[in-house]
């Protein structure tokens, strides 16, 4: 005799997924799980496509995160060509996947997560957005909108268009930088971080105010997984790919993508079409990880940028070196935004990148490659197979969302167990579950191949199959 609530389509996260939430004879959680219930099966979809269409192919799976894939597919491509890619080729990808980040992290953190910060979790979902922020919060609404516009129009710039930019290739990127187009995302820097670091000081004043939400969002030990630059630092592009324990010690690194695969595993599970990785010699599911904006700053030695420091060290003054909740996620969102605009001007202002030296032509010099890269979402792996002709064989991805599944449907469990109670529905208990999930910002167009966002329709059943409580979100 027990009942389930079903979350059908998550409201403010990207994408299609649905929450059930088990409940037993005493109204008591017993059980919940994060389900993604489409899958479009791109994997399949690639074999027998030319590798030189890659990067481009690939960036479709998902209309929200196209850059991320363009990375690491291009990535594996150059492995498939044997070559090392120009240095000025490696940057200016590199800046195009931080403006990713920034516009990426900006939507979840201002438009996604914030009204949840700025009118608590039990406010009106009416008012409880972005159209509500712009009109009781505007100047905080526009840092947001203005971020997320700083990092595409980087994206446009350098690719020519906001959406699945045909400029990264394998070997390198298409065209040289111009000094014009430099200039202007030069321009763009000071404001950016200005708005940023706004951002981090009114949370800094804020998240205090959530200790309930801090106890039970994804709260509980995890290893961690991200990579880090040659000197430990954070990294989004290339590097080692390294995991630590729950306390942020060092459990393996390694810097060969190939070897991914003795580390990682994947789980199926038969409620979800999105598998579950885990750490291979902890096994299922004690070798459970977590990837993305926090994972990074606890795995990262620092961020190697002033404000992005001093703001680390703010985290890491209150919260320690590894903070075991997944409400920190935010925060640390907002420090790789302060990482990724420094950064971009950092690299901006390397003369070499405006070398014209930008793409290593080769035909195919390997039958199979790796790409990794970081997702603002987390580690996204790449991993192609290819005939003589360098006609796609084989692809295995491991998206940046899969890599979170343990955590998250642990995570919904958690907060369920916590905040809901009886056959009755409340918006704020409802409202925690899908916040517990927005911290890790999933994208679930990846996790689907799928686009568009449905409508949430919340289902309270009884033993019988008989509707006890219904809410509907449009
Ligand atoms: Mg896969
Ligand atoms: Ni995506």
């Amino acid at each position: 005799m027990s009942k389930t609530i079903t979350i059908d389509g998550v409201t403010r996260i990207e994408g299609h997924a649905r929450i059930t939430i088990d409940l037993n004879d005493q109204g008591r959680v017993h059980d919940a799980k994060f389900h993604v219930t489409q899958f479009r099966g791109f994997e399949k979809f690639v074999e027998g496509r030319p590798l030189t269409e890659m990067p481009s192919v690939m960036a479709r799976i998902c209309g929200i995160c196209p850059v991320s894939h363009l990375m690491a597919s291009a990535k594996a491509c150059d492995e498939l060509l044997s070559v090392e890619i120009p240095p000025t080729a490696a940057n200016l990808r590199r800046v195009m996947n931080l403006a990713q980040l920034v516009q990426s992290h900006a939507l979840s953190f201002f438009h996604l997560s914030s009204p949840d910060l700025l009118y608590g979790f039990d406010a009106d979902p009416a008012t409880r957005n972005i159209f509500g922020l712009i009109n009781t919060h505007p100047e905080f609404a526009k840092d947001g909108i203005l971020l997320r516009k700083f990092g595409q129009e980087i994206i446009q710039i350098l690719g020519g268009k906001k959406i699945h930019p045909a400029w990264v290739v394998p070997g390198g990127v298409s065209e040289p930088l111009t000094a014009e187009r430099r200039e202007k995302i030069i321009a763009g820097i000071p404001d950016a971080l200005d708005r940023a670091k706004r951002a981090a000081t009114w949370l800094y004043s804020t998240f205090e105010k959530f200790p309930n939400e801090e106890a039970a969002f994804a709260n509980f030990p995890t290893m961690f997984a991200g990579l880090v630059t040659p000197q430990g630092n954070i990294e989004h592009y290339d590097g080692a790919l390294r995991f630590a324990d729950n306390t942020g010690k060092l459990v393996a690194e390694f810097t060969n993508p190939y070897q991914y695969r003795d580390y990682i595993s994947e789980a199926t599970e038969n409620f979800s079409f999105l598998k579950s990785p885990f750490f291979k010699s902890k096994g299922y599911p004690d070798g459970i990880y977590r990837v993305g904006p926090l994972a990074r700053v606890i795995l990262a030695e620092k961020c190697g940028t002033p404000l992005a420091d001093a703001e680390l060290k703010r985290f890491r003054e209150k919260l320690g070196r590894a903070p075991a909740s997944s409400f920190h996620y935010h925060w640390a969102r907002l420090i790789e935004i302060l990482h990724a605009i420094e950064k971009i001007g950092e690299l901006m202002n390397d003369p070499d990148i405006l070398s014209p030296r930008v793409r290593a032509r080769a035909r195919p010099n390997r039958n199979e490659g790796v790409g990794i890269s970081e997702a603002p979402r987390g580690t996204l792996i790449h991993h192609y197979k290819i005939d003589d002709q360098g006609q796609m064989r084989w692809a295995n991805m491991i998206i940046a969302t899969g890599n979170n599944n343990l955590a998250m449907n642990r995570g919904v469990k958690q907060v369920a167990e916590r905040f809901v109670n009886g056959d009755k529905l409340t918006e704020g208990m409802l409202n925690r579950v899908e916040a517990v999930i927005r911290c890790f910002d999933p994208c679930l167009s990846c996790s689907t191949h799928a686009l568009g966002q449905m409508p949430m329709i919340v289902e309270l059943r009884g033993p019988n199959g008989e509707l006890l409580d219904e809410i509907r979100r449009d």
